[in-house]
Formats: structure tokens, C-alpha cells, sequence
């Protein structure tokens, strides 16, 4: 579904990817992980097009995005979680999950995505009508995957959806991603808590100051001494 061939991209002089490699397929939850400053937030903001990449390409269902500005790549199917949620604080937890229903393709389908989003988070429901800046730090996370899910996408981006949570909540927003990934989305993860996230999803790559180490299966990522000791201190 997505492929990305011998990227690099970077800011002015210096060059965060090199040469990255990688392929999600549909059904598929991938992860990408690595620790601060490995270049994981800069790798969505090239898929995405908010960064343009200095050479190698990116392409989504076979076409590459060369050519697709940044405000067109949702209507390719590829909605992102921004880092740090990004949520309208005034605007209410409802109104938040309409910003992301707004293409014309998408509003046709608004009520009964926003069924689907509070089938999923019913703590979402709950709060629907309180203002976004006022959830708890969980929720904000939730709104903002619920947020993104309104666009009916068919691949789901997100950036460290356990950045700044409590362990007992990680575990629940995990939870809910492996629920969205049982419902059939495509879900691309970038994440530093690399245990957790290797539980949840099928395949790995690990990104080391922009570079591509290391790719493989969960589990085998899990196991593998060089994980273990580099970043899970055992
Ligand atoms: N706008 C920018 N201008 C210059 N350098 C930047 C910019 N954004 C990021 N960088 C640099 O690019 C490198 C990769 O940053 P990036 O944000 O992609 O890392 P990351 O893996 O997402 O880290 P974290 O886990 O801390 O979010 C870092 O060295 C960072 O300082
Ligand atoms: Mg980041």
C-alpha cells in the first residue's frame, strides 16, 4: 500500500534520512522505532508531504506522491496523528472529530463515521460535547486518532501515541490501536517505547540517526539481542 524507495530528506544542511526503505501492506500494522532524534516524525512528514524529500520516492497504492501537495495526500487515503495530538483546544471533542470529516467524499459518510469513532472511544461520546483542551491527556489522544479516522482513511499515521502518558493509559491507547488494526485499517506507528509497540503490531523497522538498522517481525525484533540491549536494557 505504501512504499518508499531510497529516501532522504532533511533541514536546509542537515540531513535527517538517509536512504530509507520501507513498505507497508494493506491490513498491515508496521512500526517504525527508534530513539529521540532518529529522524521518526521527520519520516511522516515526508510521507505526508509537509517535508519534501531531497531524492527517492514515496508512493501509495502503486502512484508515486511526487507530485501531490500536502493538502491533497488525505484524499489519497493517508491520515496522520500528529505528534503531540495538535487538537483545537477551544473547539469541542465533536467538533474536532467534524475537522476531520471535512472533505466532500468524507461528509457524505459523517454520521455514520462518527458512529464508528464512538463505537470505538465511548469516552469520546461521553465527552462529546466538553472542549478538547480540557481532556485528560489519554483522551486528547483518543479525539485525535478519533479525529483522524473521520476521514475514512486507508492508512492510519502515528506519531508516539504514548508520548507523554502514564504506563497504565500506554496500555490502553495500545489496546485501542490494536482494535483499530482488527477492524482492517493500515496503521503506521512511530514510536521510542519500542516494547510496547513491538507487542502490538506485525512488523518493525528500527531507525537509527536516520538510518534504517534493522527490519523484521515483531516478535523476532523483540527477541533479538540487539534490541534487547540497546533499548530495552536487558
Ligand atoms: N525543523 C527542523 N529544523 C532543523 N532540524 C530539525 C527540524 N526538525 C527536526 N530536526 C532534526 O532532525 C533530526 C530528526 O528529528 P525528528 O523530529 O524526526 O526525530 P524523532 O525521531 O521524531 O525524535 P523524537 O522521538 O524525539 O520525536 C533531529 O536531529 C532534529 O534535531
Ligand atoms: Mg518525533
Amino acid at each position: 500500500m505504501l512504499r518508499l524507495e531510497n529516501v532522504s530528506a532533511g533541514y536546509g544542511s542537515f540531513q535527517a534520512l538517509f536512504d530509507v526503505s520501507l513498505e507497508v501492506n494493506g491490513g498491515e500494522s508496521v512500526a517504525v522505532i527508534g530513539p529521540n532524534g532518529a529522524g521518526k516524525t521527520t519520516l511522516l512528514r515526508v510521507i505526508s508531504k509537509l517535508l519534501p524529500a531531497s531524492a527517492g520516492t514515496v508512493s501509495m497504492e502503486g502512484w508515486p506522491l511526487n507530485d501531490v501537495p500536502a493538502h491533497q495526500v488525505i484524499a489519497r487515503g493517508i491520515a496522520q496523528v500528529p505528534e503531540n495530538r495538535r487538537l483545537f483546544p477551544k473547539l469541542t471533542v465533536e467538533e474536532n472529530l467534524k475537522m476531520g470529516g471535512f472533505l466532500a467524499a468524507a461528509r457524505a459518510r459523517y454520521a455514520e463515521r462518527l458512529e464508528f469513532v464512538y463505537s470505538l472511544f465511548p469516552r469520546m461520546k461521553e465527552r462529546r460535547a466538553q472542549a478538547a483542551g480540557t481532556l485528560s491527556g489519554g483522551e486528547q489522544q483518543m479525539c485525535a486518532i478519533g479525529r483522524a479516522l473521520m476521514s475514512g482513511p486507508k492508512l492510519l499515521l502515528l506519531d508516539e501515541p504514548s508520548a507523554g502518558l502514564a504506563p497504565v493509559v500506554v496500555q490502553a491507547i495500545f489496546g485501542l490501536i490494536r482494535r483499530i488494526c482488527a477492524e482492517g485499517y493500515t496503521v503506521l506507528i512511530v514510536e521510542q517505547n519500542i516494547r510496547q509497540v513491538l507487542k502490538v503490531v506485525d512488523r518493525a523497522y528500527l531507525l537509527e540517526t536516520g538510518r534504517i538498522k534493522t527490519s523484521g517481525a515483531a516478535a523476532t525484533l523483540l527477541a533479538s539481542d540487539e534490541i534487547r540491549k540497546a533499548y530495552l536494557g536487558l
